[in-house]
């Protein structure tokens, strides 16, 4: 979710940007296939199941695909729950923080997994589940973390989310049938095994009573320095030390490095290279199109990027004076019309988007560059802002 690693710039290198209209969205399907064949040889050398998290990448275009390979989805509630079951299938797992009487009925028709994230919720609704035989799973918060901000620091000790590991003494065991955590972020192996050997004194004595263990999200698999033969090691380990089904629910690892954000300059005005800056106006909104670029925050990469030139502050077309994505250099003047492309942008923004201003969204493109076939998936017009309310 903070996406501040360092990408492969090797991606997209051939794409025709005359065929694209500005501004678009392109996903390149060999990326995923890619990523996918990844995730295809731990599964076969682990067992591990892995779920994809919708909250992440929800495109209904590419499920199929995705599906072929993982075992099923990792859903935030009752609309990705739907959403998994009619366009993924497999295993439905559903976490939130607190569900609600009106959904609850809907959540166990779409869902196999069910995790709580307090004794409370647990004693609501654990009954429903056992009668219509969903598993009953809950989340613990490891009271450890190695994530740096504290907004994605899910394992504080002022965190909402999970049951502290230090009160499982609390929990009747008898019906539940799996664990579930989630404490990390774009992070490579040796997070996850430093917070397992935190959390296995407190569950040595709980696991005979499970069925599962799901080691949430936030392993950055895909990435070209991930330990994959540690996390290989681990994961059989895990499976013959404590007899339970592994999970991963990968969102981000999943569709890492596979999209980009194609935009335009509309706009160049000349600053005076020492006070004012050289600003270029885009028709990407980071507000509307790139959210987590002012929520992480962070600055994405711009593609061809040279290391020293101009200097010129990219911006949207929005009302925000913050409605910015950063400060970058160009060789020469960027002119009227001039395409700008950012990189790894598949996780965490398509799901993002919003009408802020009445601006569009841009058009959704599936590139293959194996083969450089591409298809527009989806244009958005008036109609799409007009009955969002
Ligand atoms: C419970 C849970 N599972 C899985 C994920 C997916 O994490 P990521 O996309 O970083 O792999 C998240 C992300 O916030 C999460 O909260």
């Amino acid at each position: 979710m903070l996406k501040t690693v360092k990408i492969n710039k090797k991606y997209f290198k051939n794409l025709d940007l005359s065929k694209i209209s500005s501004p678009s969205y392109v996903i390149d399907t060999k990326v995923i296939n890619d990523n996918l064949k990844i995730f295809h040889k731990l599964k076969t050398d682990t067992n591990v199941k892995i779920l994809l998290a919708l909250k992440a990448f929800s495109l209904k275009s590419l499920l199929p695909i995705i599906s072929n390979v993982l075992d099923g989805v990792c859903a935030s509630g009752l609309n990705e729950a739907k959403l998994g079951k009619k366009y993924f299938g497999g295993l439905i797992s559903t976490y939130s923080p607190a569900f609600r009487d009106s959904e609850f009925d809907d959540i166990i028709k779409c869902s196999q997994h069910v995790t709580f994230n307090s004794i409370s919720q647990i004693n609501k609704y654990k009954k429903l589940c056992v009668n219509k035989n969903i598993d009953v799973g809950i989340r613990i918060n490891p009271l450890y973390s190695e994530v740096e901000v504290s907004k994605y620091n899910s394992s504080n000790l002022n965190s909402r989310l999970g049951v502290h590991i230090n009160q499982l003494n609390k929990i009747d065991f008898s019906d539940i049938k799996g664990i579930h955590f989630h404490s990390l972020c774009e992070q490579n192996f040796d997070a996850l095994e430093n917070t397992w050997n935190k959390i296995w004194p407190y569950l040595k004595n709980v696991v005979k009573n499970l069925e599962w263990i799901n080691l949430g999200g936030g392993h950055h698999i895909t990435r070209s320095d991930y330990k994959l033969s540690k996390l290989t090691n681990f994961l059989l380990e895990l499976k013959a030390k404590t007899n339970c089904q592994i999970i991963l629910e990968p969102g981000e690892a999943v569709v890492f490095e596979s999209g980009i954000l194609v935009g335009e300059i509309l706009d160049y005005i000349q600053g005076d290279n020492n006070k004012i800056p050289n600003i270029g106006i885009t028709d990407i909104s980071p507000v509307c199109h790139m959210p987590d670029v002012i929520e992480a925050p962070y600055r994405p990469m711009l593609m061809n990027e040279p290391l020293k030139g101009k200097r010129v502050v990219l911006g949207g077309p929005s009302c925000l004076a913050g409605d910015i994505i950063g400060e970058y250099y160009f060789l020469k003047n960027p002119k009227i019309g001039d395409k700008v492309v950012f990189l790894d942008q598949a996780h965490y923004t398509l799901v993002k988007t919003n009408f802020f201003n009445g601006i569009n969204h841009p058009e959704i493109v599936l590139w293959n560059s194996d083969n450089n076939d591409f298809k527009i998936i989806k244009s958005f017009d008036f109609k799409d802002f007009e009955t969002r309310n």
